[in-house]
């Protein structure tokens, strides 16, 4: 039997080229409407096809039970040692859905998405985890099926997840995310999930504060604002809920310049409601001031990424200008083309 040190100095690559079954899943990046689609407004978010979490599933020893390989953190999480870790427990609750009865299971995973970096490396690796599952079951899941097991386990990471990173994951295209907040009784209606038209795709570049941020903490402190100042917060909230809605028709009509206004719009209502940061500003501004058409931040905040919408000619200054101003790594994607 190979000890656990065996196991994680295998490289994942090879672990993958061997594994009897793979899945994978990609980063997200929300376009609009962070924070206040957690209070029932409409944002928008894109799956990253090309940055990708991926999981490998192998038969285990007799009577380990489930273990799961974290390459990227060289650690090793199975019942004796970590009961309660989040994804294991996923991978508990998902074999019981999947009614396996085999569970001597050896399933490794790695995450080409930084985490806490606001592209969604826990959906997309909870993803991939649940897809491998299903694929050993040999069951074919529908995303909205998937979306809700990676969902409640989100829960566990923060208490109030609006859902739109699992739905983005999951479906793998661009979505218009409405979620109705909670009833006074606590429960939350079905989310509406649209898919979106982008009649003319556009080119972002990513850049990479370098700074880890964990999404519960920026939400949970948005929540107490909120509860402090709800009149102030809600109007924020529809400020940023009426950019969504303006966004969605410039993707339809391909109007990027009128997008890079609202892009810088929504930006302003983060700064707003406290969630950017001196180095999110410093990137998005040099963005700007070297030619973008809008800059903001993207997902939770206070560290992350931020994206700025360039055109043919003002891409390379602004990758440099990026660069320049500090941001740790630079990534472009051309958002909207069909997969
Ligand atoms: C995190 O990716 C997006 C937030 O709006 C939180 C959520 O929607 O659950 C900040």
């Amino acid at each position: 039997m190979q000890s656990q040190r065996e196991k994680l100095a295998k490289p994942f690559a090879q672990v993958w080229t061997e594994a009897d079954y793979r899945a994978s899943a990609p980063a997200k990046l929300i376009v609009c409407g962070e924070h206040a689609v957690v209070y029932g407004q409409p944002a928008i978010a894109v799956a990253l096809s090309d940055i990708r979490a991926r999981s490998a599933l192998s038969c285990g020893p007799r009577g380990s039970g489930p273990q799961i390989i974290a390459h990227d953190l060289q650690t090793v999480w199975n019942r004796e040692t970590a009961a309660d870790n989040p994804l294991l427990q996923l991978v508990e609750r998902t074999l019981e859905q999947l009614e396996v009865a085999e569970r001597d299971l050896e399933i490794s995973f790695s995450s080409e998405i930084p985490i806490a970096s606001g592209m969604g490396s826990g959906a997309a690796i909870a993803t991939a985890l649940v897809r491998v599952l299903a694929a050993y079951a040999g069951r074919e899941l529908r995303a909205g099926e998937i979306s809700a097991m990676v969902y409640a386990s989100e829960q566990r990471f923060h208490g109030t997840p609006s859902g739109i990173d699992n739905t983005v994951v999951a479906y793998e295209q661009p979505i218009w995310y409405q979620r109705p907040p909670a009833q006074p009784d606590g429960t939350r209606p079905a989310p509406s999930i649209e898919s979106l038209q982008i009649s003319a795709p556009f080119s972002i570049l990513i850049g990479d504060t370098g700074i880890r941020s964990a999404t519960h903490r920026p939400v949970g402190a948005v929540r107490e604002r909120w509860q402090k100042q709800p009149e102030r917060y809600n109007r924020l909230f529809d400020q940023i809920g009426a950019i969504s809605a303006q966004i969605r028709s410039c993707l339809a009509s391909g109007d990027h310049k009128a997008l890079g206004a609202l892009l810088d719009a929504n930006q302003k209502l983060l700064g707003q409601i406290g969630v950017s940061l001196p180095k999110l500003n410093q990137l998005v501004r040099a963005a700007r001031n070297a030619g973008a058409l809008g800059a903001k931040l993207s997902g939770a905040g206070w560290g992350g990424v931020m994206f700025a919408l360039v055109t043919p000619e003002s891409r390379d200054a602004v990758r440099q200008a990026l660069l320049d101003a500090g941001a740790a790594r630079v990534l472009e994607t051309l958002v909207g083309v069909p997969s």
